[in-house]
């Protein structure tokens, strides 16, 4: 049996998928022992980021024995090494080190096209205060993370782009304590994402790893946004982790002079209602942030939210009552100029500048969760977002233990993300295969997030048919899916992967849906600086003013689709991608971007820009 399906069996064993969020207290998965404590970047922290010892363990002998039982003395063990000792095969002291966050693959050369677990080690000082708990935060770790402490196995967690809170009270000691992580960047058939993707696998420990402590009772999950039906009420809840009921709970938004008390039930839930007067709503034109403090018993921690509602009326999205038309772009989490996974402020900076730079009010960011840090600037800036879960092409849809880790990893976007307002749409897929399972699978995923988050709009990136007809061609949107979705994404390329760009002026669109339509991607590749010669009216694929071209007979063909009510071309900066192989061209990037990732800007950047800022693509309603 191939090498990485053994491990991978083996491994699985160790992490069984995981279901959502369960009524525990605080709300811990039993399977994988990991939580998700919201807000826990604006919670005091000891910060572990900085060089790590990592061991590059392709043949997972820091697991395995040599007959593939799970070893006791494992590279967890964190062992002394002793010269003169019992032979020993590691030696984290001396071993070489990994910044983290960051991903290994543009860290080292010898690293780039590495997929494979990576072990890494992080010695710390720690004194714990009396009555509290102490949670190792990470961020993310692409994709399945081992935890270990002080030799004691206290966590996993499979899935690269969500974080995950492990409680490790009771396995440290007051002084020197260390962890030990296993991070497995292995692309498996039933994993989320499965082995095809078109981005580059960046793996290790890719955004920020903290201590945070905490009272022993406190405040790990909270919902507040604006009621649906009366726009001056603010609604929600707020769990209270070990509360037991009646435990008191006070949300405090000194800006409105509203200050509301509850107490928790049984499920150690408040429910909360605020009445507010001249409460200034978030939106792009005004992006409105209120700081709210939340305290119970020794708890106390402060968020900034902003206040909004979203929904649809037939084929309109209403952002406040109000149609809107999301002019966006989609983007991925690389880096800009140094690639990489992008996790800095400097790096969002960069991405949501050039966003806004476009005339965007909106972005999609693909295909998984991206860094706190970007919807939370997103939030600052007034950006709408479109944040979707890699349940990306042919996952196995047949699989309930696939199922399960899809739902898990839409729990925890949601989680994390719910008390955004930048955040108007939760996507549950992008591109899958029309099939019975597919449709069942994701349907399944839409109950579900309307279920977490009933105040938010629920989408997907859906495959369109074609028809020829007389005069051009026809797109039919009829994916059965579709019945489910509140908004309807789809993914076109005409001008790329089919028909030339002209095309796009003699195809029509046949949607059956009375919903608002997203195109969620178009678009096609440009080298930045290769250019056609001047005055050439067929300019040359690959070439910028091909790409300009294309986005030319798009805008004009979605201005002719009524229930058009946002875009987010395809995309904002070329990315890698090991699917883009062709030399001097690709070179491991998907050149689709409208920036380089230099930050060259295309002339196409230049023609969605007029569009945006002329107004003159697409209509509220
Ligand atoms: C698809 C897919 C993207 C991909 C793009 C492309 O539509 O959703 O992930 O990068 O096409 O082919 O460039």
């Amino acid at each position: 049996m191939q090498k990485f399906a053994i491990r991978h069996i083996l491994t699985a064993a160790l992490l069984l998928a995981a279901p959502a969020f369960s009524q525990t207290n605080p709300q811990t998965d039993p399977q994988t022992n990991t939580t998700l404590l919201v807000d826990i970047d604006h919670r005091p922290a000891t910060s572990l980021d900085g060089d790590w010892h990592t061991i590059v363990d392709q043949y997972s002998t820091g697991v395995y024995t040599l007959h593939q039982e799970l070893r006791k003395d494992g590279f967890f063990m964190n062992a002394p090494f002793d010269p003169n000792g019992h032979p020993q095969d590691y030696n984290f002291a001396n071993a070489p080190t990994l910044r983290v966050p960051g991903d290994w693959n543009t860290q080292r050369p010898e690293l780039f096209y590495y997929e494979g677990p990576i072990w890494y080690e992080k010695d710390f000082q720690h004194t714990a205060a009396p009555n509290t708990r102490t949670f190792l935060h990470i961020g993310a770790a692409n994709y399945r993370t081992l935890v270990w402490v002080n030799t004691r196995k206290i966590c996993e967690h499979e899935g690269g782009f969500t974080p995950f809170d492990c409680d490790i009270t009771a396995a440290l000691h007051d002084g020197n304590n260390f962890v030990v992580l296993s991070v497995d960047s292995t692309r498996i058939a039933d994993g989320v994402p499965t082995l095809q993707t078109d981005w580059w696998n960046y793996g290790g420990l890719t955004r920020d790893v903290s201590l945070v402590e905490v009272p022993d009772q406190f405040i790990d999950d909270y919902d507040l946004h604006l009621s649906r039906t009366d726009r001056s009420v603010i609604e929600g809840y707020v769990h209270v982790a070990s509360a037991p009921a009646g435990t008191p709970v006070t949300v405090t938004i000194a800006e409105l002079h509203a200050k509301v008390e509850s107490t928790v039930d049984a499920n150690s839930r408040a429910v909360i209602s605020i009445p507010t007067k001249s409460l200034s709503l978030w939106s792009p034109e005004n992006p409105k942030l209120y700081k709210v403090e939340i305290s119970s018993g020794p708890d106390k921690i402060e968020d900034t939210i902003g206040f909004r509602t979203i929904e649809t009326r037939g084929t309109q999205i209403l952002l406040n009552g109000q149609p809107v038309f999301l002019r966006g772009i989609s983007i991925h989490a690389e880096a800009p100029f140094r690639t990489g996974r992008a996790y800095t402020q400097k790096d969002v900076d960069t991405l949501l500048g050039w966003a806004k730079e476009l005339g965007c009010n909106y972005v999609r960011l693909a295909h998984y969760p991206h860094d706190e840090r970007m919807t939370r600037t997103a939030d600052r800036l007034g950006l709408m977002v479109w944040s979707e879960i890699p349940d990306y092409w042919a996952l196995q849809f047949d699989n309930p233990a696939v199922l399960a880790k899809s739902k898990q990893q839409l729990s925890e976007m949601i989680r994390r993300d719910r008390d955004k307002a930048s955040i108007v749409l939760w996507s549950v897929a992008n591109e899958t295969p029309n099939t019975e399972a597919r449709t069942k699978y994701l349907t399944a995923m839409v109950d579900l997030a309307h279920q977490l988050d009933p105040t938010r709009l629920v989408t997907a990136a859906l495959l369109v048919r074609t028809e020829k007809t007389a005069t051009g061609s026809n797109k039919i949107v009829d994916d059965p899916l579709g019945k489910a979705l509140d908004v309807i994404g789809t993914n076109e390329y005409i001008g790329w992967y089919e028909q030339h760009a002209e095309g796009a002026d003699t195809t029509t669109w046949d949607i059956r849906f009375d919903k608002p339509l997203i195109m969620s991607e178009w678009g096609g590749d440009a080298k930045a600086g290769n250019h056609a010669p001047s005055g050439d009216t067929h300019p040359a694929l690959w070439t910028e003013e091909y790409q300009a071209e294309i986005y030319r007979h798009q805008i004009a063909m979605l201005n002719k689709i009524p229930q058009l009510r946002g875009t987010s071309p395809w995309i904002l900066m070329d990315f890698r991608s090991a699917r883009r192989v062709n030399p001097g061209l690709q070179d491991n990037f998907n050149r689709k971007g409208l920036v380089s990732d230099q930050g060259v800007r295309k002339q196409a950047f230049f023609v969605l820009q007029k569009a945006y800022k002329d107004r003159t693509l697409g209509k509220a309603e």
